[in-house]
């Protein structure tokens, strides 16, 4: 019967004894203790060997040898871990150059979008940015927009599914009612975003693009005032001696309307597309907020008036950066826009 006992002391003390260090170590001794076909099992069998008086300590005894092997693999486990780590930094070159850190660049539609913006933040507007889903009463009723106007057609506006009142925004003119309704005069804010238009897609027009509104309501505000705001946004974008004009034109919410151009001559071949042989480019439309508008959105048109406009961004962008189609500016070709690096 001592034997027994003098077996498992000698397995208690082979356990305590082992120091496995490499992995293939480590995974032999818990192969040899604690795997399936494990030597202390069929130790455990003899169980039925033992007189009932001594079982408990027979117990104890293999309880013993199993956490003394399990608690020997666990601290060997973690030390040949770290020894491996160790080993793969003793190769470390501490002294060979950092991974460089790669600079994206930015989209040429933001870069406009932004040398925009920065104009007329430096003459005292504030950007306001609003929701790309609207409801067709900020996108058209509160801008005056008749019922049977072509724009609120389906085949123009992308409808939210089973909604006739849920819409992606067709133009950021819809900033403008929001706005009036949450604030009162004066007012001073350009509105950049994201616009939607259901139209075919081609070298020229997509069914996506960016807009930037403006809007301005105070007391006695002129179209005076509208033409010289405007006059020295295009002196600030396209240099000091550039020509504009207005041409009558309509919107739905501005009485009057104007679309405005800006001379950019025939000289280059580029420019004599672009202007169609005329010169002229149209950058923008612009008007004074039609009454209507401002009393649709709870402001006295007896008290203000006030001036708006909104311009595209994508073809000044092609203009810019000479790009040739508009489908460039939504593939997010990474090589097209690696070559924007440099722009701010
Ligand atoms: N919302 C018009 C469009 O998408 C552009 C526009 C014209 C905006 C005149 C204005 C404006 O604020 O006064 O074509």
């Amino acid at each position: 019967m001592a034997s027994i006992f003098d077996e498992g002391k000698a397995l208690l003390e082979e356990i305590n004894a082992a120091s496995p260090s490499t992995p293939e170590e480590v995974e032999a001794f818990r192969i040899r203790f604690l795997g399936s076909k494990n030597i202390v099992k069929p130790f455990m069998g003899k169980m039925r060997e033992i007189a009932n008086d001594q079982k408990k300590e027979f117990g104890l005894l293999i309880k013993s040898i199993k956490e003394a092997a399990e608690s020997k693999f666990q601290a060997a486990k973690v030390q040949s871990e770290i020894a491996a780590e160790d080993a793969a930094s003793a190769h470390l070159d501490l002294s060979a150059p950092g991974e460089p850190i790669e600079l994206g660049s930015r989209h040429p539609v933001s870069v406009t979008m932004n040398r925009i913006i920065k104009i007329f933040e430096r003459i005292g507007f504030t950007v306001a940015e609003e929701r790309e889903i609207e409801d067709d009463w900020h996108n058209f009723t509160a801008m005056n927009t008749p019922e049977d106007h072509p724009a609120r057609d389906m085949q123009d506006t992308y409808y939210l599914k089973d909604s006739s009142d849920m819409l992606l925004r067709t133009h950021t003119s819809s900033v403008q009612s929001r706005v009036m309704m949450s604030t009162s005069p004066p007012i001073r804010i350009i509105a950049p975003g994201r616009v939607y238009r259901n139209e075919t897609i081609s070298a020229r027009s997509h069914c996506q693009f960016h807009q930037v509104e403006g809007l301005y309501i105070d007391k006695g505000v002129s179209f005076a005032d509208l033409k010289q705001t405007l006059f020295h946004f295009a002196q600030e974008m396209f240099g000091s001696n550039i020509k504009i004009r207005l041409r009558p034109s309509y919107f739905p919410f501005t009485e009057p309307s104007a679309e405005m151009d800006v001379f950019l001559g025939t000289d280059t071949d580029r420019t004599y597309r672009l202007t169609k042989g005329t010169g002229w480019l149209e950058i923008l439309g612009c008007g004074m907020v039609d009454p209507n508008v401002l009393a649709n959105c709870n402001i006295d048109p007896e008290v203000y008036t006030g001036f708006a406009f909104g311009m595209g961004i994508e073809r000044t962008a092609l203009q810019n950066f000479d790009i040739g189609d508009i489908r460039l500016l939504f593939e997010n070709d990474i090589r097209f826009l690696r070559q924007f690096a440099s722009a701010l």
